[in-house]
């Protein structure tokens, strides 16, 4: 029997929508803030800046984007459990939930698409409580340290693996 590869189980998903394919960008705690927040470590631009301009990059591409932010934890949980079906690649940052949350870990175990992880900063350069990422067990690939560039790498990257590359 064939193995099933991830970028089948992206098209499996994308013909169940019939739609043109869509992304999901997930932001967890505090990253509502960005711009304000701390902007030596994590950038001067608003997430509403960030998300617009991922908007436009991927609808100049034919790809749908989705977005989602909450500060809690059941919230992001939520809405993952929803995205089941409707998504072919999910982008996380997942912020400080990315470092404890179990709950939010298991919720995303039940997502059967690629799992895109961005962090702004280089969290592997920072306090130590912070190396440690539990999204990163699920996660196809991440990107971090990159500032908001990572996320449109991430949208690119969730693009490739859309048409089909590895
Ligand atoms: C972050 C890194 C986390 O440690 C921190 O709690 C955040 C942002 C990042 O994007 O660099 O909220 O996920």
């Amino acid at each position: 029997m064939p193995q099933k590869s991830e970028s089948n189980k992206v098209f499996a998903v994308v013909a169940q929508n019939k739609n043109r394919p869509a992304i999901l960008v997930i932001n967890g705690p505090n990253l509502n803030l960005l711009g304000e927040r701390e902007p030596d470590i994590y950038g001067k631009q608003s997430l509403e800046e960030i998300n617009n301009d991922l908007q436009k990059y991927a609808n100049a591409r034919g790809v749908s984007i989705d977005f989602f932010q909450s500060n809690h934890e059941g919230e992001l949980v939520e809405q993952v459990q929803q995205s089941r079906g409707k998504y072919s690649i999910l982008i996380i940052n997942a912020g400080a939930l990315s470092h404890y949350s179990i709950a939010l870990l298991d919720a995303l175990k039940m997502v059967d698409i690629p799992i895109i992880e961005v962090h702004l900063s280089n969290i592997y350069r920072r306090e130590e409580f912070r190396h440690q990422s539990l999204i990163s067990t699920v996660a196809t690939g991440g990107i971090f340290g990159l500032g908001a560039r990572g996320y449109s790498l991430a949208v690119e990257a969730a693009i490739q693996i859309i048409a089909g590359g590895k």
